[in-house]
C-alpha cells in the first residue's frame, strides 16, 4: 500500500538529494584560476601580520617572493601588489610613487625574474604615497583633488611600472579620463602589451577601512578620509554603468566593480552591458567581517567565504580579487 503522497510532477528536491547530483546541476563554480591574490609589501626585513586583517601580511621582498612562488604553484594566475610606505617617504605630491627604485617597482622586477609565470598587477593611485592619503593631488584652493594634474602623474606612474614589467596596470583612483590617457602613453612608449585593469565602478565605501590600516593611509583625527568627490555614491547604479562604459571606450582591457558583496546588482548590470571580462574586488572590510565573526564563533568562516565568492561569480564576475585567495590556494579541504 503506497503511503499517502502529494501528486507532484515537479519535485525540485530530487536534484538536491546527494552531493553528486547537486554538483552535477551546479550553475556556478569557483575556480582557483579566477582569483587574484592581493599582496601588501613593505621595506622591512620580515613579514608582519595586519591586525585588522588576520591571516594577511605585509611582506618583505624576500617573503613576498616565497609567497608568490607558492601561489603560482597552487594555480593562482595573478597577484595585485600594494605598498606600505613609511611616513618619511610620503609627501603631499606622492613623489615616491614615481621612484623607479621604490618598493613596488623592485617587487615587480623581482617577481618577474623569479616567478615569471605569475601575472603581476600594480595599482595606479597616489594614496599609499601621499601624506594626506588622497588618491591624487590635493588642491588647497579648490579644497578637492585636482583631476587633470593627478592624471598627468598617474600616466607617468603607469608607464614606469609597465617598464619594470607589470603585466597589468590598475588605476584605482577614479579620476576622469585616466584610462584613455594611460593607454595612449603606454602605446606611445612601445608598451602596447601592457594591459589595463580599470577600477571602473569604485564606490565611496566604509569597507576599505582595514586596507587603509594595511597601507598606512589610515585615519585623520580618528576619521577615515572622505573620498566622495571622486569615488561613486553607493546609491548610484546608472552612474556606475556610465563609468564602466567610459572605461571601455577609453581602452580598458578588464572592467572592475569594487567592493563586491554589497554591489552584486552593479556587477550583474555591468555584465549585461559589456563583452569585456569583468572583475570584482572583494575588499578588506568584506574579508575582515567574515574573519571577525568566524573568530567569535558566530559563523563558519570557510563556508561564509565560499558562499560570498560564489555569490560574486553568480552575479556575473569572471574574476575576483579576494584576500581569501591565499587560504583557498593552500587548503584543499576548502574544496571548490
Ligand atoms: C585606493 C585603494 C583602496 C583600496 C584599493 N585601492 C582604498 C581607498 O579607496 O581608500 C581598497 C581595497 C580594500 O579595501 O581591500 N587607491
Amino acid at each position: 500500500m503506497k503511503e499517502k503522497q502529494l501528486e507532484l510532477l515537479r519535485r525540485p528536491r530530487r536534484l538536491r538529494a546527494t552531493r553528486q547530483v547537486r554538483s552535477l546541476v551546479a550553475e556556478t563554480r569557483l575556480d582557483i584560476a579566477d582569483l587574484i591574490c592581493p599582496l601588501f609589501v613593505h621595506e622591512k626585513e620580515s613579514k608582519e601580520e595586519i591586525p585588522s586583517m588576520p591571516g594577511i601580511y605585509r611582506y618583505s621582498l624576500e617573503s613576498l617572493l616565497e609567497e608568490c612562488a607558492l601561489l603560482n604553484e597552487k594555480g593562482i594566475n595573478a597577484v595585485a601588489l600594494f605598498p606600505c610606505v613609511p611616513r618619511e617617504k610620503k609627501d603631499n605630491f606622492g613623489s615616491y610613487a614615481l621612484n623607479p627604485e621604490g618598493i613596488i617597482p623592485r617587487a615587480v622586477e623581482a617577481i618577474k625574474k623569479e616567478v615569471s609565470d605569475l601575472l603581476v598587477i600594480t595599482d595606479v593611485a597616489l594614496d599609499p604615497y601621499t601624506l594626506h592619503g588622497h588618491d591624487g593631488l590635493w588642491n588647497e584652493k579648490i579644497k578637492d583633488v585636482d583631476n587633470d594634474a593627478t592624471v598627468e602623474i598617474l600616466v607617468q606612474m603607469a608607464v614606469m611600472l609597465a617598464q619594470k614589467g607589470a603585466d597589468f596596470v590598475a588605476p584605482s583612483d577614479m579620476m576622469d579620463g585616466r584610462v584613455g590617457a594611460i593607454r595612449k602613453a603606454l602605446d606611445s612608449e612601445g608598451l602596447s602589451k601592457t594591459s589595463i585593469l580599470a577600477y571602473s565602478a569604485k564606490f565611496a565605501s566604509a569597507f576599505y577601512g582595514p586596507f587603509r590600516d594595511a597601507v598606512g593611509s589610515g585615519k585623520q583625527k580618528g576619521i577615515y578620509l572622505d573620498k566622495k568627490t571622486y569615488q561613486l555614491n553607493p546609491s548610484n547604479s546608472r552612474e556606475a554603468c556610465l563609468e564602466a562604459m567610459l572605461d571601455e571606450k577609453e581602452g580598458a582591457d578588464i572592467l572592475m566593480v569594487k567592493p563586491a558583496g554589497p554591489y552584486l546588482d552593479i556587477i550583474h548590470r555591468i555584465r549585461q552591458k559589456t563583452l569585456l571580462p569583468l572583475a570584482a574586488y572583494q575588499v578588506s572590510g568584506e574579508y575582515a567581517s567574515i574573519i571577525a565573526a568566524g573568530l567569535k564563533g558566530w559563523i563558519d568562516p570557510k563556508q561564509a567565504a565560499l558562499e560570498s565568492l560564489l555569490a560574486i561569480k553568480r552575479a556575473g564576475a569572471d574574476i575576483i580579487i579576494t584576500y581569501f585567495a591565499g587560504s583557498l590556494a593552500r587548503d584543499p579541504f576548502f574544496n571548490f
